[in-house]
């Protein structure tokens, strides 16, 4: 759908007599390069804004309530600004913009009633950060109507991250919203989660591209799973603090793990998150330096710690991986995100991308009953508003 014919949907289902004006944004969805589960651990990640994503159109009403609709899913929800705003279940998408309208209010943000649709290509529950790029859409559009056009993104990111955290009750780290905020087109994103400081690095594959391939598995118990994750690291940090000051676990040693870290589990997820975080940094010298092979191979790296150590791959994933990593044509690949599921990515040459995902995609099928998706990552911009005014 373009932008017109959006607009056009939206006239659909809200009607035309309302004659204030229509405000269109669109918002990424993420990949991430490398330096997985690292962003709550305080170390470096690589991600980059997709052009896959999610657009939005707005308009206002003339009393208290927005109404939100999907043009792909159900169901259409309206939020009254003079009550009490909760979480249900039944929400079910339409949570994370009822989460992003309660948060504004609470901060004293004067929100007026609207109308809004949303209309997306990210397949949702991927691991391409649908929900992260639905909160910061639905907040940058509500500040931009609002009249603040030129918005601090990281405060935004930040904004983001504390509704995910506060009203869904998942206890994810800063990427995603970092992404999809701070996006620039062609260029990845090295950010350190520590500090927040942040480089774009000119992402430039040569006569290779990044394929994203979607395994298709819903990412079940991913929530619960993550946050149980989350309390690993944080466990593992309790046992190193009893023995000297560290600020996150990805300043933890290796050596001191093994000294003071008994449990096999705790000591294998610590193992690869300082690990992953060092990755990070090669990478990113190595992409510098034109070397994509050496690149590439840390991506493979990462999805062994990812599979070994860390456990958060499963089946389709690792399916997906070695399917991919055994064609010559590929040079390295990894699962994306969360894990549990969703995307893997891969670097493969340009020229033979047709014959890389047919094999790929008979012998995923073949070996897990799944029929998988590929998609050509381009990296494009964060956030925006797009003109719709024609
Ligand atoms: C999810 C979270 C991120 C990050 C990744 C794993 O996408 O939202 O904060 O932790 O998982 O790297």
């Amino acid at each position: 759908m373009n932008v017109l014919q959006f607009k056009d949907r939206f006239h659909k289902e809200y009607g035309s007599s309302n004659n204030q004006p229509i405000h269109c944004f669109f918002s990424p969805g993420r990949v991430n390069l490398i330096g997985e589960h690292i962003d709550y651990n305080g170390g470096y990640v690589f991600p980059a804004a997709l052009s896959l994503g999610i657009y939005g159109a707005i308009r206002f009403r003339s009393d208290n309530l927005i109404q939100l609709k999907s043009a792909n899913t159900e169901p259409i929800v309206s939020v009254d600004l003079k009550q009490p705003i909760v979480f249900n279940e039944k929400d079910r998408w339409a949570n994370y913009p009822k989460g992003v309208i309660k948060h504004l209010l609470d901060d004293g943000c004067l929100l007026k009633g609207c109308d809004i649709l949303f209309s997306g290509n990210l397949p949702d529950g991927a691991g391409l950060s649908s929900s992260a790029a639905l909160l910061v859409l639905v907040t940058f559009m509500l500040r931009y109507v609002g009249g603040e056009t030129n918005m601090d993104r990281v405060g935004l990111a930040k904004f983001c991250q504390q509704v995910e955290n506060q009203f869904m009750g998942v206890n994810c780290g800063i990427m995603d919203q970092f992404s999809v905020a701070m996006g620039r087109q062609d260029h990845a994103i090295l950010l350190d989660c520590d500090t927040l400081q942040y480089k774009y690095t000119p992402f430039v594959l040569g006569e290779y591209s990044l394929v994203i391939m979607n395994t298709n598995k819903k990412r079940e118990l991913a929530d619960s799973k993550y946050n149980q994750r989350r309390g690993e690291c944080e466990a593992v940090l309790g046992i190193i603090r009893e023995q000297r000051q560290v600020a996150s676990l990805c300043q933890v040693s290796f050596e001191d793990v093994e000294e003071y870290v008994k449990d096999d589990v705790l000591q294998r997820r610590a193992r690869h998150v300082i690990s992953e975080s060092r990755r990070v940094l090669l990478a990113v010298e190595l992409l510098g330096q034109g070397d994509l092979t050496g690149f590439a191979n840390l991506m493979t790296q990462s999805h062994i710690s990812l599979k070994n150590d860390y456990e958060v791959t499963g089946l389709e994933l690792d399916t997906m991986v070695e399917c991919a990593i055994k064609r010559t044509e590929c040079i390295g690949a990894r699962m994306t995100g969360a894990g549990f599921g969703g995307c893997a990515i891969a670097l493969v040459a340009t020229d033979q991308l047709e014959l890389f995902t047919v094999a790929v995609s008979q012998e995923y099928e073949q070996k897990t009953g799944l029929k998988p998706d590929f998609y050509v990552a381009r990296i494009s911009d964060g956030v925006k508003a797009i003109d719709c005014s024609s």
